[in-house]
């Protein structure tokens, strides 16, 4: 028999070893039922499940609108400073193990302002979680806070308005939640004006909505990233485009297979993607929700899509690079992807 080239065990080394850059991540997501316990019982926060167990029982969705409704659910027990904190930090903890060294985090302010929680309790919740992670376990971070695209126009333009005086502590604008029946368009003059205040402009597009959502994304409001990205694949034109300007996608496999974009995770578009010279790149979405974090997903499409050594550097160098990191650092994490 021949040897393999690379191995199994050679890939789950590599994987493990890779300095990885998470580009997609919704903090609310990272919530744990543990932590949703702890912090439903903390807060005197009713919720409708009666073990840990009952809650990931929950967790089966056959679409992203079903997952949405638990996730909002989920975010009610999300009430002061030190819940965000808590929930900020344990992210950063759990993924110091997966071998993260840079994180950018998505957050959704509308969906605590919404329920009468002030935007300035989510930011310093957020932010001292952030920076206790960055002291601690040398965690680099950027924010990146989502308008939800369900709610409207105005309601975005307030959210902003709440953000000015954090424009320190804040890098980047997305758009997430119901995509189809809400296009970017919608948001075109918003993300004009986030672009304007000097934030970095992305936006989940082609998860479920059509190829068409992805050029609006790109031409309506000059996004400089895509999250998720899938359907952008069935337009050839399109992909090209995407390929030539050199964008990053923010792959998010399990999330897929969870919200059924793909029926298995060997359906992932990663290489495909690869492939056709596009900056693809492995991330967890909402980690709690989904099954697992981003050294999980790294190693279930790997091991699905036999990905080669080269495949593997090449997405851990497209985090880095996507990333909103400045160029001394990116260098910094690149030479340690070279020196795998
Ligand atoms: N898509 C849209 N909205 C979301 C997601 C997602 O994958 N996760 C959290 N909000
Ligand atoms: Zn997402």
């Amino acid at each position: 028999m021949t040897q393999p080239r690379f191995s199994p065990a050679e890939r789950r080394a590599l994987i493990d070893a890779l300095p990885k850059a998470e580009l997609h991540l919704h903090i609310e997501g990272s919530l744990e039922p543990e932590l949703l316990f702890e912090l439903a019982k903390r807060n005197g926060v009713e919720i409708p499940y009666d073990s840990v167990e009952a809650v990931r029982a929950a967790y089966d969705f056959s679409n992203l609108q079903d997952f949405l409704d638990i996730y909002y659910q989920g975010m009610s027990v999300l009430r002061t400073e030190r819940d965000f904190h808590d929930l900020t930090l344990a992210y950063l903890e759990r993924v110091h193990a997966d071998g993260v060294v840079h994180a950018e985090i998505f957050f959704d302010p509308q969906g605590h302002t919404e329920r009468g929680i002030a935007f300035d309790t989510v930011m310093k919740g957020i932010t001292s979680g952030l920076d206790e992670g960055q002291r601690r376990l040398g965690i680099s971070h950027r924010l990146i806070m989502c308008f939800l695209r369900h709610l409207d126009e105005e309601s975005a333009f307030a959210t902003l308005e709440q953000a000015r005086p954090w424009l320190d502590r804040l890098d980047g604008v997305g758009l997430d939640s119901s995509e189809v029946g809400h296009p970017p368009s919608k948001f075109e003059r918003v993300f004009a004006e986030a672009r304007a205040m000097g934030l970095f402009p992305t936006a989940h597009a082609g998860e479920e909505g059509p190829p068409a959502y992805v050029r609006e994304a790109l031409d309506l409001l000059g996004v400089k990233r895509l999250d998720h990205g899938n359907r952008a694949l069935e337009d050839a034109a399109l992909t090209e485009r995407i390929a030539r300007e050199g964008l990053v996608l923010t792959v998010c496999p399990f999330s897929n297979l969870k919200l059924c974009v793909i029926d298995d995770i060997a359906d992932s578009p990663l290489k495909t993607m690869l492939d056709k010279g596009l900056k693809a790149t492995v991330n967890s979405d909402d980690p709690a929700y989904f099954g697992g974090y981003i050294a999980d997903n790294y190693h279930a499409v790997a091991d699905a899509l036999d990905l080669s050594r080269e495949e593997i550097l090449q997405l851990g160098r497209n985090a880095i690079e996507g990333s909103l990191l400045a160029p001394a650092e990116r260098a910094r994490h690149l030479a340690a992807i070279d020196a795998l």
